[in-house]
């Protein structure tokens, strides 16, 4: 009773260690507020109304979370101000980027941006919603809109055909129309990268990209201690524990987040001690929880996610962990040598790569954490990178079979998707629907087999 504020946190900490709550976990996208540490720069250039219009990053490096937090923030900033956040992941991969404007009408419908619950029919739907927003806009001064769009790669390619990016740069006159009191923002994996790298595209003058990587030192440290005090743990070396486990996680959200769900779970599973809260995490703890094989898959499985996006940064990543094992951790490459191996183990993949563009694809390797840049040479970020890669006999047959095993990437995949109606995955893929509710007047026979039906 006689403490000051803040009382809430004073009570939690107090109250915490005598249950059995365990507030880490994987949840894509959707950190909870009190579990989303650092982005300190990043969140301030999203809410930025003049800031940076796109965001790239690799798989799991928290893009989604990001978005998710900077709607609750740009919302928190004032009234009036309003954030519709949407994935487009289906939109543009049946080559009509159109259907951006189909998917954000029912998002500005709920906030009262647009009035009529149904599309316009035969309107041109992006000019519609350009209309209604400037004229939302101009009701009150204090009004303004920041729109987020997840996951928008295939989007940007569809837009990019031919060079014609009609709606990007709708989304431009929006911005430049509106003063600048509305503003889009795409985040979307390396093709998102490249679209903004694009000389020609509408936006390319309007802000600098942001790219999100892992989380800076002082930030994972911070998502690691904190929430761990706050339960009544604390490490008995304050100093090398930590550092171990923000090594061994990269620094990456993801991995902190599923490293403390184990860990917690483990230290909630034997008895308190006589003395109770606090407890003590000592370094066999962290080894007991980092040498187990599940938690070891997972990182590995969200550490590949990343090097599967383009099988290129596989081998390159691949090349650089070879050199690891043969002349120890701190083997650098060069940017010729890494080249002359990547493509003497892997030929078609880096067929028609120029100099500049393997410099890209290093540079892209380096921003999704996976290689450091160290006195002109490139050397795998951490030993633990190493150790989640393989073996020196799993690295060799990795680049050995890459030949036969890995494609050259695609240039988009969100046609192929199928959505999921209820528990179950639909029969026809977006490009397929996208063709059949085409406003064209066409006749479409569907043919399925009984099992399809189901
Ligand atoms: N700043 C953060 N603080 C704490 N946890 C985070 C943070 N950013 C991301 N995470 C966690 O990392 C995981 C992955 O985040 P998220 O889904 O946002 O990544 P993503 O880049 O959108 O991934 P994908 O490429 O699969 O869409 C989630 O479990 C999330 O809770
Ligand atoms: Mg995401």
């Amino acid at each position: 009773m006689c403490q000051a504020e803040p009382r809430r946190s004073t009570f939690v900490a107090t109250a915490l260690p005598f249950t059995a709550a365990s507030p880490y976990r994987d949840t894509p996208g959707d950190t909870a507020p009190e579990m989303f540490y650092g982005r300190t720069e990043e969140l301030a250039a999203v809410i930025d109304l003049n800031g940076p219009s796109f965001i790239s990053g690799g798989r799991q490096l928290g893009k989604s979370a990001l978005l998710r937090a900077a709607q609750r923030r740009f919302q928190e900033s004032g009234p009036g101000r309003h954030a519709v956040l949407t994935s487009v992941f289906t939109v543009g991969g049946d080559g009509r980027p159109e259907r951006l404007w189909g998917a954000l009408w029912p998002l500005l419908v709920d906030i009262g941006v647009v009035d009529g619950v149904t599309l316009p029919e035969g309107a041109d739907v992006a000019e519609a919603v350009y209309d209604a927003t400037l004229r939302w806009l101009r009701v009150d001064t204090s009004r303004a809109l920041l729109i987020l769009l997840d996951e928008a790669d295939a989007f940007l390619d569809a837009d990019a055909v031919g060079a014609r990016f009609i709606h990007v740069d709708w989304c431009r006159r929006l911005m430049l129309d509106s003063n600048r009191r509305a503003k889009v923002v795409f985040a979307g994996l390396h093709r998102t990268a490249r679209f903004e790298s694009l000389p020609n595209q509408p936006l390319s003058h309007l802000g600098r990209p942001l790219t999100v990587g892992p989380l800076r030192p002082q930030h994972a440290h911070d998502l690691l201690t904190k929430p761990l005090s706050t339960l009544g743990f604390t490490f008995d070396d304050v100093i090398a524990l930590p550092a171990r486990i923000l090594a061994m996680a990269n620094n990456l959200p993801a991995l902190l987040q599923l490293f403390g769900e184990a860990l917690v779970e483990h230290l909630t599973a034997r008895p308190v001690p006589d003395g109770g809260p606090p407890q003590q995490i000592s370094g066999e703890d962290v080894d007991d929880v980092f040498f187990d094989p599940d938690l070891r898959a997972a990182f590995r499985e969200k550490y590949v996610l990343t090097l599967n996006l383009d099988h290129r940064y596989l081998v390159i990543a691949y090349t650089v962990a070879e050199a690891a094992h043969e002349r120890g951790i701190d083997a650098s490459l060069t940017l010729g040598e890494l080249s002359e191996m990547a493509r003497l183990h892997w030929p078609a993949g880096f067929s028609g790569v120029g100099a500049d563009d393997f410099n890209g694809l290093v540079t892209e390797c380096v921003d999704l954490g996976v290689l450091a840049l160290d006195g002109g040479g490139y050397r795998l970020r951490t030993p633990y990178v190493l150790r989640l890669l393989g073996t020196e006999e799993e690295v060799l047959e990795t680049l050995y079979t890459a030949p036969e095993r890995l494609v050259r990437p695609s240039t988009s995949d969100g046609g192929s998707y199928r959505r999921a109606f209820k528990q179950i995955r639909s029969p026809l893929t977006e490009r397929q629907l996208g063709r059949l509710f085409d406003a064209r007047r066409e006749a479409l026979v569907i043919v399925g087999s009984p099992g399809s039906a189901k």
